[in-house]
Order: structure tokens, then sequence, then C-alpha cells
């Protein structure tokens, strides 16, 4: 067929060591080094248009949810226009009021996602803009979308998302980029994000060459009945998404945490049967996210840390995964890729379908 797995044992390995090439196709002709902005033409919003919103409102489902709110915290630091995203699925039984200075955003892989599409139609019929961040080209959200930002990701078989995935946050960083620039983010700050940008699809064929070395600290993840997967702001969805995708494929009970509320209940279940996956890069939150980790080593819980080989563990006990650093802003995507190949490689352990999990579909058409 025009796209098969070839020499990879399954779609998702294919799709995932794609990203560096994929990574490139949405960022292409739509970075501007001189003016440090992002064009995005599709979007048919001009200078007045993007500086006229006053929200970002972000709807998608399952993976496109979780990469909304990474894309809504790019929104809310570039742009300083308070975003959020939200469960499509859950938006329209909610009667919610749209606003007609508020820009929805949605966001989907196949473009064919009943609950999303529904979300969609709810904003348009009362009146609000809604442009779209799709993959498939032509397909009943583009069209359903007052305009948007195709992903260029290529086809996607595997049911659990990685490059596509991937290109939603870049698309989120280009819409951050240029809403940022129109107001009041700095030419020089908006050419350090556009540096930051072209250096991400090279970085992240960087971590994908380390596959090997987390193919054993998948294995022992695979072997606990219950893990957690913590994080704080910037981390906190891309906690979401590696819980997400552990369980999707692993069929193991996985938990994402803000690592800051983990004193506030979970705690009691850590112990030297339930590992933590915790996502520590060096940030403004570094010392607080090392003061978590304490409190999990001291409770004997088996940790697995992605950090940034600048950040001194000291004498916490953990297996470290050091991704290599970007802009912070940009943190979120190079902290996701090892966490699809932990899940990639606890699945394969466990000797699952990994293209095709039980009980889920790759988009979910009906209600
Ligand atoms: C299904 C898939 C998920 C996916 C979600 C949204 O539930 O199993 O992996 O994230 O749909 O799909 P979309 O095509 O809208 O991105």
């Amino acid at each position: 067929s025009a796209y098969d797995a070839g020499d990879h044992e399954s779609y998702m390995h294919k799709e995932m060591l794609e990203q560096p090439v994929t990574a490139q196709a949405v960022l292409r002709g739509r970075l501007d080094e001189r003016f440090g902005t992002a064009h995005l033409g599709g979007l048919d919003m001009d200078a007045r248009d993007l500086r006229a919103v006053r929200r970002v409102k972000i709807l998608g489902c399952g993976s496109a949810y979780y990469v909304g709110q990474m894309g809504a915290a790019l929104i809310e630091e570039l742009a300083r226009i308070p975003a959020d995203a939200e469960a499509a699925s859950e938006f329209r039984y909610r009667d919610p009021v749209i606003e007609p200075d508020t820009l929805y955003v949605a966001v989907s892989q196949s473009g064919e996602t009943i609950d999303t599409l529904l979300a969609v139609q709810e904003v348009r019929r009362k009146g609000g803009r809604c442009v779209g961040l799709v993959n498939v080209v032509g397909s009943a959200i583009a069209r359903e979308c007052d305009g948007g930002i195709y992903l260029h990701a290529g086809p996607e078989v595997a049911v659990a998302s990685t490059k596509a995935l991937t290109n939603m946050f870049l698309g989120f960083a280009l819409l951050a980029l240029q809403l940022g620039r129109v107001r009041d983010l700095s030419i020089a700050d908006g050419k350090r994000l556009v540096a930051g940008l072209e250096k991400l699809p090279g970085q992240i064929e960087e971590i994908l060459a380390g596959e090997d070395d987390l193919v054993a600290v998948a294995k022992s993840l695979a072997e606990a009945r219950s893990l957690f997967f913590i994080g704080r702001v910037r981390g906190f969805p891309v906690a979401r998404e590696g819980a997400q995708k552990f369980k999707e494929i692993s069929y193991r009970h996985a938990e994402a945490y803000q690592t800051s509320e983990l004193k506030h209940g979970p705690l009691a279940l850590i112990d030297p049967e339930v590992p933590t996956v915790a996502l520590v890069p060096r940030d403004e939150l570094t010392e607080r996210n090392i003061g978590a980790l304490h409190e999990i080593d001291a409770r004997q819980g088996p940790l697995v840390v992605i950090t940034h080989a600048e950040v001194d563990l000291g004498e916490i006990g953990a297996r470290r995964i050091d991704v290599p650093r970007n802009e912070p802003e940009l943190d979120p995507i190079l902290l996701t890729i090892p966490l699809q190949l932990l899940a990639y490689h606890a699945a394969q352990h466990l000797g699952h379908d990994i293209d095709k999990p039980r009980n889920l579909a790759k988009s979910v058409t009906v209600e």
C-alpha cells in the first residue's frame, strides 16, 4: 500500500521515528526569522483580527485535548491572552457561553471525531469564530471551521498518536508566536522562539536515537500494576499525555497528577510497588520538583525522572532520562518524546497489539 509499516514492527514505531521529518513539515514556510514571527495564511485572520482576540478556548478529545492544554499554556505565556483547553466531549452539554472576542480552536488528527465536530458546530451556531488545527485535509472538522492550520504530519495509522500530536504542539507554538507578535511579545523573544523551533526537529531525532537505552526502564515500568506520572505547570499536560499513552497501549493503570498536589493525597499510595515518572525540566520550578522527588524516594517509590543534564538530583535514587534543552516554553514536546518510547516498549514487552489497542478506535465518529 502507499503507506505501510515497512521494516518497522508496527505503525506506531514507524510514526514515532518519522517525527524529525514530519515536524519540519508543519514548520516549513511558516517561520519568519527576520521579524521573529510566524505566518499562518490558512487562519484567514489579519493583524487586526488577531489583536481583537481576548480569550482562547481550545477543544479536542483524548491526546488532542492534552496537547490542547500544552497549547493553552504556550498561548498564555507568549501572547498573554487567557487560554484554556476543554474536553470537546463535554463542551456542548453545558450550554457554553460563546463570546465574539474569544478565539475557539478545534484540534484533531483525523478531523472526524464526532465530539470535536459537534463542539465546533456549537460554537458556530452561537456566532463564534472557530479555527482548526487538523491533520487530515478536507476532513469534516476542517470544513466546518472558519480557517486553520493544517498539521502536515502525513497519514497516522496507530491508535496512539505520536507524530500528529507533535505537530499539534508545533501548530500551537506557531499560533502563540503570531498572536504574541501582534501584541507585546518582543522581536527579540520572537527570534529566540523561531530559533528554538528550528532546532526542535534535530533534538527530537537526538531523543529517538537514544531509544535502546529506554527499553530496560520501560520493561520495569511494565511490571508495575499501577504508576504515577507527575509534572507541574508546563509539565502537567505532558504528564497527562504520558499517562494516557501508557494506559492505552500497556493496559496498566497510570494516573497523572500535579507534582504539587502529591502531598495532598496520592503520596499515601507511594511504596516500592508503585513507580513514578516525574517531569523535572530545568526551569523556575526545578528545586520545588526535586523536593517532591525526595518525598517519593523516602517512601522507596521507584522513580524515573525526565529532565535536563544540568539538573542535579543529588542523592535521589532515580533512573534519569535527559532530554536536550531548548527554550523553556518549548520543553513540553521534548519531554513528551521519551514518554512515547516508554509506553511503546512497555506494551511491546507485554506482547500487546500496539497499533490496535483493545476497546479503542483511531477515531470515534459516532456518539
Ligand atoms: C480517539 C483515539 C485517540 C485520539 C482521539 C482524538 O479516542 O483513540 O488516540 O487522541 O480519538 O482523535 P482526533 O482524530 O480528533 O485527534
